[in-house]
């Protein structure tokens, strides 16, 4: 991609060699506002995302002949701020979204607290985007045929932050052996295999374990204070 000043004087030259001198219309065009403003391009995003579910839904996956519904993603995809959880429970597979029963109800209990909103400024999607039979964990070959396409899903979203919920997303994405409970607050210059930068990863428990063992929500909680600092130094 051309940087902005780039752009702007290749475009410029553009308009030169024609004879152009002025150009005046009736409503201003924003032309430069998502390059200058650093936003993101909804209309690219909006493709890129179509293209990539088209590729996931065509992948051989014995999953998807058990679920009901094939479960993207929720929110808003000019976020700076990624969510990123396991597999649809029965709620999810019933609607469609990610994190819409108890465990969703918690994480936005969670993620509300430090000013962040799946209606506002949060993306959220899971590692494997059909229901595993019973809510079991995912197995080890169908975390590998997601995999990759999880992480063409962050390049499209490109956020400047990722939250991991729960061992199976923080093992997946940051390929590591080290459980949650290991990881959980520490920060991670992640990877993309597809991006150039390194983005800021953190790794927080998942709302069905804080539901399940509601003595660890104060660690949970020192964990989002830590992700809220960050995103306040950052001026996120
Ligand atoms: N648990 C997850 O990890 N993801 C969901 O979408 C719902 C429950």
């Amino acid at each position: 991609m051309l940087n902005k000043k780039k752009y702007a004087s290749v475009l410029l030259n553009y308009y030169k060699s024609f004879g152009v001198e002025t150009h005046i219309q009736n409503k201003p065009r924003k032309r430069f506002e998502s390059c200058f403003s650093g936003k993101k391009n909804e209309n690219s995003l909006k493709t890129k995302l179509t293209n990539l579910k088209k590729e996931i839904i065509n992948l051989d996956c014995e999953l998807k002949f058990k679920a009901k519904n094939f479960v993207f993603f929720d929110g808003i995809t000019n976020s700076n701020v990624m969510i990123i959880g396991e597999a649809p429970g029965f709620e999810e597979d019933k609607i469609g979204k990610p994190f819409v029963g108890a465990a969703g109800k918690k994480l936005d209990q969670m993620i509300n607290a430090i000013d962040l909103d799946r209606r506002k400024n949060v993306y959220i999607t899971n590692i494997i985007p059909w229901r595993p039979p019973d809510n079991r964990t995912p197995t080890n070959d169908e975390i590998g045929i997601f995999l990759p396409y999880v992480e063409k899903h962050i390049s499209i979203i490109n956020p400047k932050i990722i939250l991991l919920f729960g061992n199976v997303a923080s093992k997946s994405i940051l390929k590591i052996e080290d459980g949650i409970t290991k990881i959980h607050g520490k920060w991670f210059n992640y990877k993309n295999p597809f991006l150039k930068k390194e983005i800021l990863t953190t790794c927080i428990f998942h709302p069905s374990y804080l539901l399940r063992s509601p003595s660890q929500k104060k660690i949970a909680w020192e964990d989002l204070k830590k992700v809220k600092r960050k995103l306040t130094t950052l001026k996120i």
